[in-house]
């Protein structure tokens, strides 16, 4: 092993069959197949269906990272996979490759959680997180402000949605707006013809008794809808581009408002933002002149990084690799409610399973690379 280890990350929690490989902080390969298409004309991921084209797309996909970072499976330190959160049926399929490969190779497991990948995946763009590392983690499942001391032990979660995700309400606008699926993309571009100013939409637990850091989006998601309607039954044509604008602003505005206050609360000088909905223009711009104004770093990985990859996987599983964390166990099952407070999937204390005779070897080497603190 190099001093920085070389992981392979496997990610199936929802649509997209991602396959990345690191090594350390340097992404080596980033190999994507979505099923999107096929769940289009449904207007939302249908599990069944996602499961199906991970099993069809795996194999190539894990063959394509192999060849685009140029390295042999002998040469990997480790495997990791996420285990969680997601579509159960997805997430098995992920972890029953993962597991395959990495018995068959003779190689560590790591069961990882989606959310930690998310944010950890800037490392391969911006470099160490700073800890602690404040995070705005916003996707299709998730939208939470986290406060994480140490990306591979240690993630507080400070709030998160009581509703709605914002990832949900662009596509549930989208959907109304006829504009197809995923939404988010779409909404963004054309919120770009549009003001954002002209339809007052409510921002969602402002007040001054609301949580500070908790998100909701249902009461946004159905002014939005009803506005939409009333047009509608009045025979007026709907503004797309000002109800997309709109509406994204809404949404926009109480993300960045409230990640910059949780920043200054508790005394943390930059931001993260990740997830797919990081991907979002207007809020990667707010967030610059936002965090500029209260003298924040912001750090937000390039779009392609945001939606869901398997190097945010690979990223995560070499931070774990490298700071010694201990590998999970055969029995590593797949996780749909894996809460955010646990980064990764350690073997249950005391288990005894082929995995440990199997591995000894690569646990004394995990625990010296660790020693010789990688990264310093
Ligand atoms: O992180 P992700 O790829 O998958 C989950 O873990 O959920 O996030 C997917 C979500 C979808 O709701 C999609 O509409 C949204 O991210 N999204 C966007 C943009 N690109 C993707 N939302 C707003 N603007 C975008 N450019
Ligand atoms: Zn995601």
């Amino acid at each position: 092993m190099a001093d920085e280890p070389l992981v392979l990350g496997i990610e199936t929690s929802c649509d997209e069959t991602g396959v990345g490989i690191v090594r350390g902080h340097t992404l080596l390969a980033d190999a994507v197949a979505s099923s999107v298409d096929e769940h289009a004309r449904f207007g939302g991921v249908v599990p069944e269906v996602a499961s199906r084209a991970h099993l069809e797309a795996m194999v190539p996909t894990i063959q394509r990272a192999l060849k685009e970072a140029g390295v042999a499976p002998s040469d990997l330190d480790g495997i990791a996979v996420t285990a969680g959160p997601g579509l159960a049926g997805a997430l098995l399929v992920g972890v029953s490759a993962a597991k395959a490969y990495a018995y068959a190779l003779g190689k560590p497991l790591y069961g990882v959680n989606h959310l930690a990948s998310h944010i950890c995946v800037d490392q391969l763009e911006h470099g160490p997180l700073p800890e602690p590392t404040m995070a705005l983690l916003v996707s299709g499942g998730h939208s939470s402000l986290l406060l994480a001391p140490d990306i591979t032990s240690d993630v507080r979660p400070l709030g998160s949605t009581i509703d709605d995700a914002a990832g949900e309400a662009f596509d549930k606008i989208a959907r109304v707006l006829n504009l197809g699926f995923p939404g988010g993309p779409v909404i963004d571009r054309i919120a770009r013809e549009g003001d954002p100013d002209a339809i007052a939409f409510p921002r969602g637990l402002t007040g001054p008794r609301d949580a500070a850091y908790d998100f909701s989006f249902s009461g946004l998601k159905t002014a939005v809808a009803r506005w939409i309607e009333a047009k509608r039954a009045a025979g007026e044509d709907v503004p797309v581009a000002d109800v997309s604008a709109s509406f994204q602003e809404a949404v926009v505005d109480v993300l960045t408002r409230k990640a910059v206050r949780a920043c200054r609360d508790e005394g943390v000088d930059h931001l993260m933002i990740g997830g797919g909905v990081a991907a979002n223009s207007r809020l990667r711009a707010m967030a610059e002149r936002r965090c500029e104004d209260a003298g924040i770093t912001l750090r937000v990985p390039r779009p392609k990084l945001c939606t869901d990859n398997g190097a945010m996987v690979a990223a995560l599983g070499a931070e774990m690799v490298a700071r010694g964390r201990a590998v999970s166990s055969w029995g590593l099952s797949a996780d749909s409610s894996l809460p955010v407070t646990d980064p990764h999937v350690p073997a249950p204390a005391g288990h005894d399973d082929d995995h440990d005779h199997e591995h000894v070897h690569d646990h004394d080497h995990v625990h010296e690379l660790s020693r010789k603190n990688l990264y310093a």
